[in-house]
């Protein structure tokens, strides 16, 4: 029986365990997946624990995401987006840590055609969402303009992802009418029908992710329909996290429509 796990605080909402049991059940895997909140003190103890324990992955969710990073040996992403959401522990040295939010924004756009080299991407947001999604487009050959709130965050972010530039909200008009990808990497249209996107700047030539997943239908995705935009909700990136998770964990190709379902069936 393979262990697999969820380590965050709080994590009992989470929905990774439906979603990579049902990968399991697909595929005949005798596995399991359960979700940890150690104290915030005790995350080295934790991580170390359970390599000992022979625990085969981790998910690491809030508020350990940036800890992980210094206790185990980070993929050259995760090094450079500063933060480590997966951890492999099948090698005899140190665990591997990978960041697979980034990718996951990418399979996203790609499960819906979107060819991300060369394309004008603009993402919105510079905390550890925006983090992942700049560097990972960037990683994939998209020019990135990075546009937040407090525009010295867009700044700092853009000086280390490559070819990128930074900007505050008060640009987003330009940046959108000229780009082919969209990714709303703040938590905008969370709680309230709000978009950080103007919607006159929405067009038919552009590809709109939001990374919100709570509400599933955000204005920005309403704002992006109406506009003959393609939209990506914040669930398929949820989704692809995981997929990549499940197949760095276990050398398989996951089962993405099972996990999908699963996922959507609970949101
Ligand atoms: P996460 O890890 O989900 O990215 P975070 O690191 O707290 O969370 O980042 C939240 C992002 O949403 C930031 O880019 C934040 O902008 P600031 O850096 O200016 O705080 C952005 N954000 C949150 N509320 C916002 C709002 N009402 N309008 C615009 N941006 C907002």
């Amino acid at each position: 029986m393979d262990v697999y796990g969820l380590l965050g605080n709080p994590v009992g909402h989470s929905l990774s365990p439906p979603m990579h049991e049902a990968a399991y059940d697909e595929l005949g895997l005798e596995a399991r997946y359960v979700t940890f909140e150690p104290d915030e003190d005790d995350i080295e103890d934790a991580i170390a624990g359970a390599d000992a324990l022979g625990i085969a992955g981790l998910n690491v969710t809030i508020p350990f995401k940036q800890d992980a990073l210094e206790i185990v040996a980070p993929e050259d992403l995760a090094a450079r987006i500063g933060a480590v959401n997966t951890i492999d522990f099948s090698g005899s040295g140190p665990p591997t840590g990978y960041n697979t939010d980034a990718v996951g924004a990418l399979r996203a756009l790609r499960d819906h055609d979107v060819t991300i080299q060369d394309a004008r991407a603009v993402v919105v947001g510079a905390g550890g969402a925006g983090r992942a999604v700049a560097f990972g487009l960037a990683d994939a050959g998209a020019t990135v303009a990075i546009a937040n709130r407090t525009e010295s965050k867009a700044h700092a972010l853009a000086e280390e992802v490559p070819r990128a530039t930074g900007h505050g909200l008060g640009d987003l008009k330009r940046l959108v009418t000229n780009a082919d990808v969209v990714v709303n990497a703040t938590s905008v249209g969370m709680e309230s029908d709000a978009t950080p996107v103007p919607a006159d700047a929405l067009h038919e030539d552009l590809a709109v992710l939001d990374a919100v997943y709570s509400p599933l239908e955000t204005r920005l995705l309403r704002d992006a329909a109406d506009a003959g935009a393609t939209t990506v909700d914040g669930a398929w990136m949820l989704l692809y996290q995981g997929v990549e998770a499940f197949e760095i964990w276990t050398g398989r190709d996951a089962p993405v429509d099972a996990m999908n379902n699963a996922l959507r069936s609970r949101l």
